[in-house]
């Protein structure tokens, strides 16, 4: 082989040793090949130059160089590539023995569940949500529900006043006569509110949460609201709950009853949670009283009412099965995330 080809053969061999990456092999493959500017590319146009008799020696010599640098840099591509794959794979490479960082899921407070629960099923029966003030005046939360001052029902409820004229709602039932002002029947309202007395035991607290019903239109009777609180207990506490009224007081309500459900946990045979009786009270209800539809100006000769009020920690606190209503408060999400319908 020529000597000159010879020389640039060496030159390939030493300088491949020093590449380190496939972009520099590229760029050493054009220093040589390239077909205008590369070493080899350059020798063709030699030619001319080279005697007549030794061109053909000197064209084969070229071909030769210029198919084993092709191969040999070729080569050396492949394998560079090959050896970047690798320290990438390696540079990218997921542990998948280390423990997962677990994800802790939440889930809705106990109150709010079966808030949105009550909601669902009185929603499911036509009724519309109507949301009342916490700061009521004495008149809506006491004396439109037939509760004049000096009535002895008013100590049913120890209430914190604000001033002689407004105080924190004792019930949601002031919302009963907010409605009642500005609609005439027919009227089928539900209203959930948080409530205030001044009362705090294991099943008592000073802020607890209602959910008023109330119905009006004509020929409203008790068979209504038992057939209504009958689907409320079956959809809450399961299918063969039954209820059962009996007689109570109320000022708002004439006849006024407290419900009791058969007990969901030993059927009605007795048993610690019913304490023996195989019945649970769970809510206060009764017939709107007259005076109360007068109040806001429903004809109680052509109209009557039906409400009812349910203890949302009560309801949350016997289908849970908690014992202390400070469970529901307290936010210990240890506790929250078992109580849930998961
Ligand atoms: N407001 C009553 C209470 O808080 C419950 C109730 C509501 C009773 C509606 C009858 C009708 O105890």
């Amino acid at each position: 082989m020529n000597a000159n080809l010879e020389l640039i053969k060496q030159e390939i061999i030493t300088g491949s040793e020093e590449l380190n990456s496939s972009k520099e092999v590229y760029e050493f493959k054009k220093k040589f090949l390239d077909g205008k500017t590369g070493k080899i590319g350059m020798l063709m146009k030699e030619m001319k130059n080279i005697a007549p008799e030794e061109r053909a020696a000197y064209g084969k010599g070229v071909n030769e160089l210029k198919e084993w640098a092709l191969e040999f840099l070729g080569g050396l591509d492949v394998k560079m590539k090959a050896k970047e794959l690798q320290a990438r794979y390696e540079a990218e490479k997921i542990d998948i023995t280390l423990p997962a960082v677990t994800v802790a899921e939440g889930n809705l407070h106990p109150i709010t569940l079966v808030r949105n629960q009550i909601i669902d099923i009185f929603a499911g029966m036509g009724f519309e949500i109507f949301e009342g003030t916490e700061i009521e005046t004495d008149y809506y939360n006491f004396t439109a529900l037939n509760t004049p001052e000096d009535h002895p029902a008013r100590d049913m409820q120890d209430t914190f006043y604000l001033s002689p004229e407004f105080l924190l709602r004792t019930q949601t039932s002031a919302g009963q006569i907010h409605v009642m002002e500005k609609q005439q029947p027919p009227i089928k309202i539900l209203s959930p509110g948080k409530v205030f007395r001044s009362d705090d035991d294991a099943t008592h607290s000073p802020m607890f949460t209602q959910m008023e019903g109330l119905v009006v239109d004509k020929n409203i009777t008790l068979c209504d609201l038992q057939g209504m609180l009958d689907e409320f207990v079956k959809k809450i506490y399961g299918e063969g709950t039954k209820t059962r009224l009996r007689p109570s007081y109320f000022p708002f309500t004439e006849p006024s009853v407290e419900v009791d459900c058969s007990c969901f946990e030993c059927g009605g045979k007795g048993c610690k949670l019913c304490k023996g009786t195989g019945w649970i009270e769970i809510l206060g209800a009764g017939i709107v009283n007259n005076k109360v539809l007068e109040n806001c100006g429903i004809d109680s000769n052509v109209y009557s009412g039906l409400a009812f009020g349910i203890g949302i920690e009560r309801t949350a606190m016997l289908k849970y099965g908690i014992n202390n209503i400070k469970l529901l408060f307290e936010s210990d999400v240890k506790v929250l995330g078992q109580l849930n319908d998961k």
